[in-house]
């Protein structure tokens, strides 16, 4: 596995990157799972190197699949909440960073606000990886793009059709990602909740590379018709319960059913990034039928965890 000449830098969203380095993140991701299925599990990769991890807002896969990621490679793991850091008691973040990179060799953050990230980026002098904000998550999106691959046995040209609030950090980290891998990425949901136009203008030289395209509905039937995947997310995301019901109230018509499942054609999986609440955006016997895919693709958050920090860092 070659892991070098990956240029070192932050990840707050995946349009910093090429489709060429999304596609090595990945390439990489199935060797270390490879590698991981047959038994090898713990590589010295990182060995003796600090990742510390800091979360305003919960997160089960995202912080476990990180910690046991960077264990796994060798590394060792802090984590905190900002409220155990002085930053809850207002130390600015730019004096919060500059300090823990003089300490540690990457912070991953998970934020209310994307420009907290911003912020750490400008002012660390150590990788900041984006654990989910408001805007994007990409960590989710390379072990979405690495599920689809395995179960579409390609990982370009593919049909994705996003349900729900299509302007949420996942629905715009698979724009982004497919927009670096010629996807049909349809956000299909009320217009009120579709992507905002500065994200749309950000993809377009990728599309034009790409041969992707994106395409923005409020009609299911024609959103779904025939693809490869349907993906949903919470109506509700963190951060946002003060718009509750309206959200679940909008958002309605555009759960993933199984007759969403059946428009959608034979072929077609299942997706969410979990945690997802049954009976809002997704029906029980969607998300644990056959169709649904979204346990393997909470693994491959681990897989792809490794990778990243594997090819930011070594
Ligand atoms: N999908 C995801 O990021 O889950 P967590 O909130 O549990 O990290
Ligand atoms: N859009 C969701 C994703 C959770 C992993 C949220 O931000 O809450």
């Amino acid at each position: 596995m070659s892991l070098r000449g990956f240029k070192r830098r932050h990840l707050l969203t995946l349009l910093d990157y090429s489709s060429e380095e999304v596609l090595r993140i990945l390439r990489v991701s199935r060797e270390l799972k490879d590698l991981y299925y047959s038994g090898v599990r713990t590589l010295d990769i990182l060995k003796g190197r600090t990742l510390m991890l800091i979360f305003e807002k919960p997160s089960t896969r995202t912080r476990v699949s990180l910690e046991i990621a960077a264990l796994e490679l060798g590394m060792n793991v802090i984590y905190s909440n900002p409220n155990e850091l002085q930053l809850g008691r207002g130390e600015p973040i730019k004096d919060t960073i500059r300090v823990l990179s003089r300490y540690v060799d990457a912070v991953a953050a998970r934020v209310f606000k994307h420009e907290s990230l911003e912020e750490m980026a400008r002012y660390g002098s150590v990788p900041i990886i984006n654990a989910l904000s408001d805007r994007y998550h990409p960590l989710q999106a390379l072990a979405d793009a690495l599920t689809i691959w395995e179960f579409k046995e390609r990982v370009r040209g593919i049909k994705l059709a996003f349900l729900g609030d299509g302007n949420c950090n996942v629905a715009r980290s698979l724009i982004v990602i497919g927009s670096k891998l010629g996807w049909e990425v349809r956000i299909v949901g009320p217009r009120k909740y579709w992507p905002d136009q500065k994200l749309i203008e950000d993809v377009q030289s990728d599309l034009r590379r790409s041969g992707g395209n994106i395409v923005l509905t409020e009609d299911v039937e024609h959103g779904v018709k025939n693809v490869d995947v349907v993906y949903t997310d919470v109506w509700v995301s963190m951060g946002f319960e003060a718009e509750a019901e309206e959200r679940i109230r909008e958002l309605r018509r555009y759960q993933v059913n199984m007759e969403i499942m059946r428009l959608a054609g034979p072929d077609a999986v299942f997706m969410h990034c979990l945690p997802a609440k049954r009976g809002q955006e997704v029906t029980e016997d969607v998300l644990e039928s056959e169709r649904s895919v979204v346990w393997e693709q909470a693994e491959n958050r681990l897989h792809t965890a490794k990778a990243v920090l594997s090819l930011l860092l070594s």
